[in-house]
Formats: structure tokens, C-alpha cells, sequence
């Protein structure tokens, strides 16, 4: 009884009894064969029912489709999926060690993309057609406009572009979610005019997802939240990479070449970014700005701190204890926040337009200054580039992130050369490690790998990188390399399991 009058409330749309059924239901419209695209970017807002009643049905009979999401879904849904054989083709983004082993395995193929490309190319009919949506919805208006839940993502477009659309209303998505989104679709190419975000907390499209209702097949009422971040907390490793940063934001509003408010920042996912964004709150720097994809805790912390005056994403992901703080207050914190598409968050243009400090994490990255996000040993695929080019080829400050070692100390992050390309050395201008910032700007590739070997690299590491270069420049070249040993660090990984065999024997001895 409770739950009809919730549901009353949030579905103002006047047809919306008949089109009430349940999740088997809902499913059953998904068939063998079909391009699905669902709701949920970094485990937030993802639709919940449909997809494990879609496991659970490839359990008696064998399905499988196409499914397209923001990026990657929480609730444990990529596994299930995965275990059940349900995903053929997965893209563009996730994180989830099950499917992440069936990609590595083959038995998933996963289109690793460009987290703001995903609906141009399926507006543009380059991917195959839409069959289906499901979109999680907290409410739905009187014309059937859909209100996104904790995430926008790729949902707008999937809702506009698919041959039928699925809503999970989801009744413990608090009501005070609407109003937060701002959608608005950019129109078709090549006479697309200009997309008037000019500030991150520029307001252009509509508070819900404009669609035909005519193409609403099932509306399932759903309970449950989204699963909680899984960030660490920062160690002295990130504190230090934050206060590189932040030492090196000081130095740059000291030259004024950057204003006391910086520029509009985006921190990529994931652990690293997370702590140098919350390392800002101790900064010198007032009235900070975010124009981001994903909406950490750090967000809310600056927030909090009287530090940050607006932030723009496509999503927010919070810890339990952030979130526990945050979801019953959202009154609180809602005028200071805007959800977006991610082809929006993400749109190269509005990037450089801004001027967007970009802060990503890299896996490894090379002497020259080349990063690699993706690809363990050159081949084994980590969660995805995700949105992280996005922004670094257009940001006005593109800066990557990353401890000098992993595996405790058994691989240097800085190697000789990268075992795969995600960002070329063209679009990175900062690297900072928990050693020390290199600023690359304006420099030459003889100079920055000076710069990143003296500045980045750990000392346990050095001697054989300042070798490496050297016999290197011996040899001459614009970019001079050693090709023959140039991937030998990766070979002794995948040989031996380590790097060991690079360790310098006196910084060995010094740590000992
Ligand atoms: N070689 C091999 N493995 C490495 C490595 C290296 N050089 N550097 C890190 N790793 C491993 C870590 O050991 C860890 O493995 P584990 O999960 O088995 O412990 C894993 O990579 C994650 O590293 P961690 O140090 O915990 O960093 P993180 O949580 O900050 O994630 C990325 C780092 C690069 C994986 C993550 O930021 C990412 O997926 N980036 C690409 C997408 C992106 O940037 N999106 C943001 C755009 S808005």
C-alpha cells in the first residue's frame, strides 16, 4: 500500500498501470541475438532487476547479446552476466574481475572506448541498432519523461535511440534526485550547432530524459541501492602525489599562469585520483570548480570544506560512509551539482573550452612521457581507457598520476618504453609520482625523459633507466630508443613474474 502511493507520486504518467509488470516480464522482451543498452556508469544508477532476471533466464536457455552501458555496472551485475554467458559483446568500460578474466580469456569480446564517443557513433548508425533500453528511473513525468537516478551516462541516448525502452522505477532512489540532471542531446553532424556549456554549472537541456512514451514497453518497480565505491582511503603515497600537485598549483597561481580558483578539475576513477582530489581540501585554493565524469567522495569533501562552489559529472559513487552522508542531505548539496550526459561531461570541445585540469591514473608510463591505463604487460586488459582521453588530449593542464612501483616494488610504473598506448607523450603534460612531479611542457623528448626518469622514477629503478638512456642516445634518433631492450621489463615480468633484475643493488641495500 505504501509502496503504491510512492508509486503514485513518482509515475505521472497517466498510462503507466498498463505498462507495469514484473522483471521476468520485462526481460522476456530482450531475445537472443539483440543490442542492449542499460543504464549505469561507475557502479552508479545501474538498472537492476531486468539484467538478473536476464542471468537467471540464460540459466534454462542459452541467450546472448550486445550490452552497452555508461560504463561499468555495480551490484555485482557484470559477473552475473558473465557467469551466465550472457555478454557476446561488451563495451565501453568496466570494472569487474570476472568479466574482466572472460575479456582476457577471449570469451567476451569488449570494445574499449572512448567513454564520450559511445552514442555518436550509435546516433550515427556505426554501431549496430538499439533493440532495447533499460534505463533506472527515480521518477517519471506526466508526458513519460524519464528522471535518471544516480547517473545520466549513456541512458538519454539509449532511451531516445532504442526500438523500446524498459524503466526500473526504483522506489529507495531518493525523490530529491529531480532536478539535479540537466539533459540535452546535441543534434546531428555535420550542421550541429555549437553546445552552449560555457561554465560547469551551465544549466542547457531539460530535468529528465525527453522520449516518445509511445515507446515505454515495461515500467518494473524495483527497490535497492547502488553498491558503494570501493576507493581506498589515501596512504602516504597518495598524499605525497597530492601535495606534488598541490605544490605544483601554488607555483603556477605564483607565475600567474592559473587564478587562485584554478580551472575547472577532473579527477579520473579509482584510488589515486580520489586522494589527490581530497588532498585540494587543505590547499590554498577557494572557490574550486569540477567539470568531471565521475563524482567521488573527494567532491563531497571539498564541498564540505567551503572549498569547492560547483561541481559537474555524470555520476556520483560514494563510499557507505560518504554516502550515508550525502543521500539524506542532497537538498543541501543539489544547487551545487549538475549530471550531464557523458558524451557531454566527457565532450572534447567543452573540455578545451574550459580549460579543464585533468587528473587521471596511469598503470605505467614511459621515459618520454607516453601512459598506459589499460593493458597490463601490453596485453592483459586492466578496466578500460574510460574517459581519461577524453580529457587529456583537450585539457589545458593534462596530468597523469601513478606510484612509482607496483607488486610491492617487483615493477617499476616507469619503464623504458610502454607496452601499450593509451595517451601518447602528445597529450601528457604533467606525471607525478609519490617521488616528485615532472612538468613536461615545452619540452623535448631527450629532455623529458630526464625530467621523468630524475623526477618520477624510484630510486630502486634509476641507475638501469639513466642506462637504458643512455645507451639510447648513443645510438641517436629524435626519440632514441633501444628497441631490442626496449620491452625487455615486460618480458621479465611475464619471464619471471618481476622486474627485480632492474633494481639498482645499492638503493636495494639502502631500503633493506
Ligand atoms: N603493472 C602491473 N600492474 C599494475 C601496475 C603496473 N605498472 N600498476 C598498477 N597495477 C595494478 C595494481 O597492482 C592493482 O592491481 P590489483 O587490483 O590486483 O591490486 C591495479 O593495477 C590497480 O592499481 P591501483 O594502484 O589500485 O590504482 P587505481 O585504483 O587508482 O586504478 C587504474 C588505476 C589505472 C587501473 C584506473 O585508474 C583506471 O582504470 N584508469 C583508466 C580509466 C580512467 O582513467 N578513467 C577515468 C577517466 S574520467
Amino acid at each position: 500500500m505504501q509502496d503504491e502511493t510512492t508509486i503514485q507520486q513518482r509515475c505521472r504518467w497517466p498510462q503507466w498501470r498498463e505498462r507495469l509488470c514484473s522483471a521476468d516480464e520485462a526481460a522476456a522482451l530482450i531475445t537472443d541475438g539483440m543490442t542492449v543498452g542499460m543504464s549505469g556508469f561507475t557502479r552508479a544508477g545501474e538498472a537492476k532487476a531486468v539484467p538478473l532476471a536476464l542471468a537467471e533466464r540464460a540459466a534454462q536457455a542459452p541467450l546472448s547479446i550486445t550490452l552497452m552501458t555508461g560504463a561499468s555496472l555495480g551490484n555485482d551485475l557484470d559477473q552475473r552476466l558473465t557467469e551466465a554467458k550472457v555478454l557476446a559483446r561488451r563495451m565501453p568500460f568496466q570494472v569487474d574481475t570476472t568479466l574482466r578474466r572472460a575479456i582476457n580469456a577471449g570469451e567476451v569480446m569488449f570494445i574499449d572506448q572512448h567513454l564520450s564517443e559511445t552514442v555518436e557513433l550509435l546516433r550515427n548508425r556505426q554501431l549496430a541498432e538499439l533493440d532495447v533500453a533499460v534505463v533506472e528511473a527515480c521518477a517519471i513525468t506526466e508526458a513519460g519523461g524519464i528522471v535518471p537516478t544516480n547517473s545520466v551516462g549513456n541512458s538519454a541516448s539509449y532511451a531516445i535511440l532504442a526500438d523500446k525502452v524498459i524503466i526500473e522505477l526504483n522506489l529507495d532512489a531518493p525523490a530529491e534526485l529531480e532536478g539535479l540532471h540537466d539533459i540535452y542531446i546535441p543534434q546531428m553532424r555535420p550542421t550541429r550547432p555549437p553546445i552552449p556549456v560555457v561554465a560547469p554549472d551551465s544549466r542547457i537541456g531539460t530535468p529528465y530524459i525527453p522520449i516518445d512514451p509511445a515507446k515505454i514497453a515495461a515500467i518494473v518497480v524495483t527497490r535497492g541501492k547502488d553498491s558503494p565505491s570501493t576507493v581506498l582511503p589515501p596512504d602516504a603515497d597518495t598524499r605525497r602525489i597530492a601535495d606534488h600537485l598541490i605544490g605544483f598549483f601554488a607555483a603556477e597561481v605564483e607565475a600567474r599562469r592559473l587564478a587562485p580558483s584554478l580551472l575547472p578539475l577532473q579527477a579520473g576513477i579509482g584510488t589515486m585520483a580520489n586522494a589527490v582530489m581530497s588532498g585540494l581540501s587543505d590547499g590554498p585554493f577557494e572557490d574550486l570548480t569540477m567539470y568531471s565524469e565521475v563524482l567521488q567522495d573527494s567532491t563531497f569533501d571539498l564541498l564540505d570544506a567551503g572549498k569547492l562552489a560547483f561541481a559537474s559529472g555524470c555520476s556520483i559513487t560514494l563510499s557507505e560512509a560518504c554516502g550515508a552522508r550525502v543521500w539524506p542531505r542532497l537538498d543541501h548539496y543539489r544547487d551545487r551539482l549538475v549530471l550531464r550526459p557523458q558524451e557531454l561531461s566527457n565532450h572534447p570541445g567543452i573540455v578545451r573550452r574550459l580549460g579543464i585540469i585533468a587528473i587521471n591514473t596511469a598503470l605505467e608510463v614511459d621515459i618520454y612521457g607516453n601512459v598506459n591505463s589499460t593493458h597490463v604487460c601490453g596485453t592483459r586488459m586492466m578496466n578500460g581507457i574510460g574517459g581519461s582521453g577524453d580529457f587529456a588530449r583537450n585539457a589545458q593542464l593534462s596530468i597523469f598520476v601513478t606510484k612509482s612501483l607496483a607488486k610491492s616494488g617487483d615493477v617499476s610504473s616507469v619503464v623504458p618504453f610502454v607496452s601499450h598506448v593509451d595517451h601518447t607523450e602528445h597529450d601528457v603534460d604533467i606525471l607525478v609520482t609519490e617521488h616528485g612531479l615532472a612538468d613536461l611542457r615545452g619540452l623535448a623528448p631527450r629532455e623529458r625523459a630526464e625530467r621523468v626518469i630524475e623526477c618520477c622514477a624510484d630510486p630502486l629503478y634509476r641507475p638501469a633507466l639513466r642506462r637504458y638512456f643512455a645507451e639510447a642516445k648513443a645510438r641517436g634518433g629524435h626519440t632514441p630508443h633501444c628497441l631490442e631492450q626496449a620491452l625487455a621489463w615486460h618480458l621479465a615480468v611475464e619471464r619471471d613474474g618481476h622486474m627485480r633484475r632492474f633494481q639498482d643493488d645499492e638503493a636495494l641495500a639502502a631500503t633493506a
